[in-house]
This record gives C-alpha cells, sequence and structure tokens, in this order.
C-alpha cells in the first residue's frame, strides 16, 4: 500500500513554497498526502521561529502528533524550518516521538533522510547552494510562488531569519525563466517572485529591477514579489511599475516604525523620511498602487513618543494593509541584548490602538473602489454559502462575484465592484478581461 504523508506548515510564505516543494518530492516517490496525521506514515511540522508564540504554538502541536505514536502503529515525525534550524536538539530532547530535526535547507532531502541506514537525527548545518528553490507546483491552481533568493544578510537587530535560512543566495536567471516557462504553460495566471528581500537579488551583475524586465516579455498576465526591504528600492524598480504591464501595482513595504531612533536601533538602514519619500514616488508613479506593511510595537527603548510617530506616519501613508505584531525577543539576535523593557500591558495597549488606527484606514482604502471597474483573477468558492466565485484584483484584494455561479478557476474578468466591507470588497461580473 502507498504510504501516506501529513504535512503542516507554519509562518511565511518561504515555508509554505518549501512544503510546496517537499509535497512534490513525496509524491513523485511514491506518497500520497493526507490531511489526518493519524492516518500518516510520515508527518512534517514546518516550523517558524520569527516570534516566541509562533514557537510555542509548533511545539504543542508537534507534541500533539508525536503522542499519536501511543496508540497508532509506527510512524515518523519530522520537525522541519526555521525553529528546527534554530532549537536543534532542544525539539528531541523535549518531545520524545521526534524523530527528524531537519532545518530548511535540508527539506528536499527528507524522503533520502528517513529511508537512510544513517542513525544521525539531526540536519541543521548551513548549506551554500540554492538547492531546493526548484518550485514544487503540482497544476491546477491560477496562482503560483516561486523563489528566487534563499536566506537574508539584513540582521535587523530584532530578526532571527538571517540566523535560521542563512547568507543571501540569487537564484540564477535562467533557471527562473525556465520554470516561469513550465508553470505559465501549465496555466498559472498570476507567479509571485519570493525572496526575504527580492531587491537584493543579483546574478552576476542582474539585478532584481534588470530580473524583472527579462521575465517581462514572457510573463503571465500578474507578476508580483515579496518581500521588499525600504534600504534597496531604487528609481529604477520604481519604474518598473510604470513600465511592465504584468507588475501588479501592489508593494508590501515593511516599516516597522516610524520612530528615526527606533529604526536605527532595529538596524533597518533608512529614516522616516526617506521611507516617506520612496512612498511618495511610488504614487506618482503608480497612483493606484496598493501599499501593504509590517510594524513592531513596543521594541526596546520605545516611548510614547515614538510610538505616537509611528501613529502619525500610518496616518499619513494610509496602507490598504498592515501585519502588525508585538516585539518578541529572538536569543541571539543584537536586540535580544536590549532590555525588553516596554512592559507586556504597554504593548497589548499600543498594538490594539494601532490595530484599531489601521482598519479605519482600511475599511476607507477599501471603499475607494466602489463604482469601479476591475480586474478579478478568480482563484477559488467562497467559504460560505452561497459559495459566490471569489478572487483578487491586481492590489491584491479580495472580492466576491455576487452574479455569476459560473466563472471557473483561472479566469480573469472584470468586475463592477458595488460595496466592501473590511478587506472584502463585492462585484458584478461585467465582462472577460
Ligand atoms: N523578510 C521579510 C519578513 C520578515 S518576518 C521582511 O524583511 O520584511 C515578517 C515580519 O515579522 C517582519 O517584517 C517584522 O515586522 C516581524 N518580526 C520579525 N521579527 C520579529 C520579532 N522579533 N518580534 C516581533 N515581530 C517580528
Ligand atoms: Fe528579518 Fe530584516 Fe531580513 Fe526581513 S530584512 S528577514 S526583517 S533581517
Ligand atoms: Fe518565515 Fe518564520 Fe522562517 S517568517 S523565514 S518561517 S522564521
Amino acid at each position: 500500500m502507498a504510504k501516506k504523508f501529513y504535512i503542516l506548515t507554519f509562518g511565511c510564505q518561504m515555508n509554505e513554497y518549501d512544503s510546496e516543494v517537499l509535497e512534490s518530492i513525496l509524491s513523485a516517490d511514491g506518497y500520497i498526502l493526507t490531511g489526518k496525521p493519524d492516518e500518516a506514515d510520515l508527518a512534517v511540522i514546518n516550523t517558524c521561529s520569527v516570534r516566541k508564540k509562533a514557537e510555542t504554538r509548533a511545539m504543542a502541536r508537534i507534541a500533539q502528533i508525536a503522542a499519536l505514536k501511543k496508540d497508532k502503529r509506527s510512524f515518523k515525525v519530522v520537525v522541519a524550518g526555521c525553529m528546527a534550524k534554530r532549537a536543534g536538539q532542544a525539539i528531541i530532547d523535549q518531545i520524545p516521538g521526534v524523530d527528524y530535526v531537519i532545518g530548511p535547507d535540508f527539506i528536499p532531502e527528507i524522503p533520502d533522510i528517513i529511508d537512510s541506514p544513517e542513525t544521525k537525527k539531526i540536519y541543521i548545518d548551513e548549506k551554500g547552494g540554492v538547492e531546493g528553490l526548484t518550485n514544487g507546483f503540482k497544476g491546477g491552481r491560477p496562482t503560483a510562488f516561486l523563489a528566487i533568493t534563499k536566506g537574508c544578510e539584513n540582521y535587523c537587530s530584532y530578526c532571527i531569519v538571517p540566523y535560521v535560512r542563512g547568507s543571501m543566495r540569487s537564484r540564477p536567471v535562467d533557471s527562473i525563466l525556465a520554470e516561469i516557462k513550465l508553470l505559465k504553460n501549465s496555466g498559472v495566471k498570476e507567479i509571485t517572485l519570493l525572496g526575504q528581500n527580492v531587491n537584493s537579488y543579483n546574478d552576476n551583475g542582474i539585478d532584481f529591477p534588470s530580473l524583472l524586465r527579462l521575465i517581462a516579455p514572457d510573463s503571465p498576465p500578474r507578476l508580483r514579489f515579496l518581500t521588499s526591504h525600504p534600504k534597496d528600492i531604487s528609481d529604477n524598480l520604481i519604474a518598473c511599475f510604470a513600465e511592465i504591464p504584468s507588475l501588479c501595482q501592489s508593494l508590501h513595504l515593511p516599516l516597522q516604525s516610524g520612530s528615526d531612533k527606533i529604526l536605527e536601533a532595529m538596524n533597518r538602514g533608512y529614516t522616516a523620511k526617506h521611507y516617506l519619500g520612496l512612498i511618495e514616488k511610488l504614487r506618482r508613479m503608480a497612483p493606484d498602487i496598493s501599499l501593504s506593511t509590517d510594524l513592531i510595537v513596543g521594541f526596546p527603548g520605545e516611548t510614547e513618543d515614538d510610538f505616537q510617530q509611528t501613529l502619525d506616519l500610518v496616518k499619513e501613508i494610509e496602507y490598504d494593509s498592515a501585519f502588525m505584531f508585538r516585539y518578541s525577543v529572538r536569543p541571539g539576535t543584537k536586540a535580544a541584548e536590549f532590555a525588553d523593557d516596554v512592559p507586556e500591558e504597554v504593548k497589548i495597549e499600543r498594538l490594539n490602538k494601532l490595530i484599531s488606527l489601521q482598519q479605519g484606514i482600511a475599511d476607507k482604502r477599501s471603499a475607494r473602489w466602489v463604482g469601479c471597474s476591475i480586474e478579478v483573477l478568480i482563484e477559488k468558492k467562497s467559504r460560505r454559502e452561497p459559495f459566490y466565485p471569489q478572487g483578487k484584483t491586481r492590489g491584491g484584494q479580495s472580492v466576491i462575484i455576487t452574479n455569476n455561479d459560473h466563472l471557473n478557476v483561472g479566469e480573469l474578468i472584470i468586475a463592477k465592484i458595488e460595496s466592501s466591507r473590511s478587506k472584502t470588497l463585492f462585484g458584478q461580473a461585467e465582462k472577460l478581461a
């Protein structure tokens, strides 16, 4: 009988991508995917280390899954990804049922590792190359991720990623172009180029804007990229938004804080003024661009005044959406040496204040589409009855189509937006795009 595998993924799109790659390798090896850990022969938990909460949640889930060994035939439990790399042996010590701990660079080797007679349980050394970046896409979906870099060397003082994902490596241009062709031929309409900081892409002198221009002639209808670092956004990159028709007018540009003092302590390499200048240039070049960001409250030394500067900037910029976090100490990072001096209740209070400010802004930004006819890529049926077709705009907003049940996943249509509710727009299909 074919062996079954179960994968649970925590964390960012890079982890989702790694899980997809693993899924396709295991499928090619004859394994069958199951959603139930209790019937799996192999369970992989792909973990995240970015905040303490992410690790606590993953540990609890791993313990639950490993506990299934008590009343079930033997199966293998693999803890993979960023927390595997960070915590190593400690995971095996704390959760007895764990068989292997495997860092991000070794994920594609999981099938070989578990079949080998080798008794080694921990694979977390850093590897130099760009192996494992090949897409695990199995077809049948209109959107796909495509990793173009690995690792990060920015060392933002709060961040664990450079320690768990290793140094920054760029995937060769030819390999990227070949994969885009494959994805396009399999019916993919939208590709998101992935990396911790795609703007620092460099393959033998070909930088990120040059890569975008090389992709452009053969691009699917929609192209996006994630994530960008403000210190590396060049005028040349901003020009791409006006120049490349397939490049969606949408940018995720983490600000983290509105205070120059805090930005410096975070080692972010830009000031609030520089950041604001970038936003102005972007909006001049692409007036409708949708902007999203990441923000951290309660970083060491953050005063009420520093926090106010974050609120002021968020109010001024008006993001379409934002991911907002309480600062979480990550052992081994530079900021872990600073006193975590903002009390938890103050962090919570600041976070709530920021979330409620951003909620109002997001509602307003969403409402600006009401009355407009915009392109929507149908991605699925909505989760709740009456199961309307649901898709995304080029700006990344979700749209529910209320007048046409017959739209297929993967169709590009024009929809007239009639109302908006928080993050979701509601519209009627007008015609195919
Ligand atoms: N490479 C991306 C994503 C990094 S992790 C980037 O640079 O934008 C995603 C977000 O998590 C970060 O942007 C930051 O806002 C948040 N984050 C990272 N480390 C954190 C920490 N120690 N505490 C709280 N939030 C953190
Ligand atoms: Fe972390 Fe900074 Fe790298 Fe992003 S750019 S992954 S926040 S070190
Ligand atoms: Fe991503 Fe979390 Fe690792 S954010 S890179 S999965 S630490």
